[in-house]
């Protein structure tokens, strides 16, 4: 007789394709024992296996046969104890597969052992206690402040980015501090992507063409980039067995929305621009494959706004907010839509909610993320009274996003509440705009679309 957690994780050598792709489902595991019909060991069989079966032309239901491995990596199971007795652990014994099969004298398996796993406990290799965490695209607007936040907690952070708007050199000087490692690479490059992950507790994925007008310019880049790199970003977390992976989406999936009612996640989306449109792929896309490790939380962000070590004054309060600052002049067109809002140290505040909460998430799941919905029009008015700025509101609508959000069950489920009102930032970045002597917010730094050669 097999034991139940063997009989789990093995298949009889006559079983066809499809009854490993069915038992990999059930088991969210990518390997499985081959037995006959004594039970005693045949092979093994991967998903490796599975694939190189089907490239090479074979259907489901061939039988498996011709495609497990004959000769994988077993361990007798008087060798096993021996390895246990001296302490050794089966890393220090060079072998390579995740998982071995350990089989009794009559060559029936008995145990399943996981070679990344130590088989003696107290040997296990000395790791910090704080979590490795990859921030892609950390050099961003919502990126440096998030390493930040994370460095200053205790967290080791590799911050993988294509320093589009910052030199890796000045980001490294924001830190200064020995945990954060920096890779200047491109998410394009499997290879850069593979090497950056490899090492990590948890991924934040943020590094993607960034705003409506950027993405709209050009189209295949933006194809490229935000949805082929990042479902292969994705894929790669779930095959290294990466803990968490936070992928950030926007509201603006929400789009052109004609109802004044609050939208939640299950609410009708109507995403007009490119970049929200492959958003919504990528949510899929990333929902739709999760593995057994990897729990992936998609938070659908509000317009950000609030100072940055990489400043943008391209979002609309920031926008506002600098022009009131150098007092010129600002055109409002149309004015009625709605828009959430949240303040960047909330979204960093929250993104570190998410990585340190303990209950499982196995199916992944979709959080929109804001503070305060606001009408652009009641934005200019404000401005007016509080800032006595010189705002035009012209009827001529540009823009047909509209959308009021509720973050309801991000703040339920993570217990979360926004510090920063949209007052607040606007107060903030008049301040700093003044302080800083910034008085052309439209320098290329800080404007996304200015940058459009440099992602090529
Ligand atoms: N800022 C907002 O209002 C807002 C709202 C909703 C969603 N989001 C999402 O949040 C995330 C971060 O936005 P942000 O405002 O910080 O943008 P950002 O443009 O400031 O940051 C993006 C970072 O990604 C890097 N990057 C871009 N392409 C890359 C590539 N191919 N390889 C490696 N690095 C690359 C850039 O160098 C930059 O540092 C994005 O996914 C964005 O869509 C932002």
């Amino acid at each position: 007789m097999l034991k139940k957690k063997i009989k789990k994780f093995s298949i009889n050598v006559n079983k066809k394709i499809i009854d490993v792709l069915k038992k990999f489902d059930q088991n969210r595991n990518n390997f499985l024992i081959v037995i006959n019909s004594k039970n005693q060991f045949e092979g093994v069989i991967t998903i490796s296996d599975v694939r190189r079966a089907l490239v090479k032309g074979n259907n489901v239901n061939q039988k498996i046969k011709k495609f497990i491995n004959l000769n994988p990596v077993v361990l007798k199971f008087k060798d096993y104890l021996l390895i246990k007795e001296k302490k050794e652990r089966l890393n220090d014994i060079n072998i390579d597969p995740f998982f071995i099969p350990v089989l009794n004298k009559d060559n029936i398996p008995v145990l399943i052992i996981n070679n990344l796993e130590n088989l003696n406990k107290p040997k296990k290799q000395k790791r910090s206690s704080k979590k490795r965490v990859l921030i892609i695209g950390g050099a961003g607007y919502i990126g440096s402040v998030l390493t930040g936040l994370l460095l200053k907690n205790g967290y080791i952070i590799n911050v993988l980015d294509k320093f589009i708007y910052q030199s890796k050199f000045e980001f490294k000087n924001l830190f200064k501090n020995k945990k954060l490692n920096v890779i200047d690479g491109d998410t394009r490059d499997i290879k850069t992507v593979f090497n950056a992950v490899k090492n990590n507790d948890i991924v934040i994925h943020l590094g993607e063409m960034v705003g409506d007008p950027l993405c709209e310019k050009e189209p295949e880049l933006t194809l490229e980039t935000n949805y082929l790199a990042s479902i292969s970003i994705a894929n790669i977390c779930k095959t290294l067995e990466i803990s968490k992976f936070v992928y950030i989406s926007s509201c603006s999936v929400y789009g052109a929305n004609k109802t004044n009612k609050l939208l939640d996640e299950n609410s009708e989306i109507n995403p007009v621009s490119s970049y929200a449109k492959l958003k919504i792929k990528c949510e899929e896309a990333i929902l739709n494959n999760i593995g057994n490790f990897c729990k992936p939380s998609i938070i659908r962000l509000g317009t950000v706004f609030g100072d940055s070590p990489r400043r943008r004054y391209d979002l609309v309060v920031n926008l506002f907010s600098g022009l009131v600052a150098n007092n010129k002049k600002i055109k409002i067109f149309g004015g009625e839509q709605w828009r959430p809002f949240i303040h960047v140290f909330d979204v960093s505040n929250f993104i570190k909610k998410i990585i340190e909460n303990r209950t499982q998430n196995k199916k992944g799941k979709i959080y929109n993320l804001i503070g305060e919905n606001i009408k652009i029009s009641n934005l200019g008015k404000y401005l007016i009274k509080k800032y006595n700025a010189n705002v035009i509101i012209e009827k001529h609508i540009d823009d047909k996003r509209n959308y009021k959000v509720t973050a309801k069950k991000a703040f339920k489920d993570f217990n979360f509440k926004p510090k920063y009102t949209v007052k607040r930032g606007i107060e903030e970045i008049i301040l700093n705009t003044k302080k800083n002597k910034i008085n052309n917010i439209f320098r290329d730094k800080y404007i996304n679309i200015s940058n459009l050669e440099k992602f090529r």
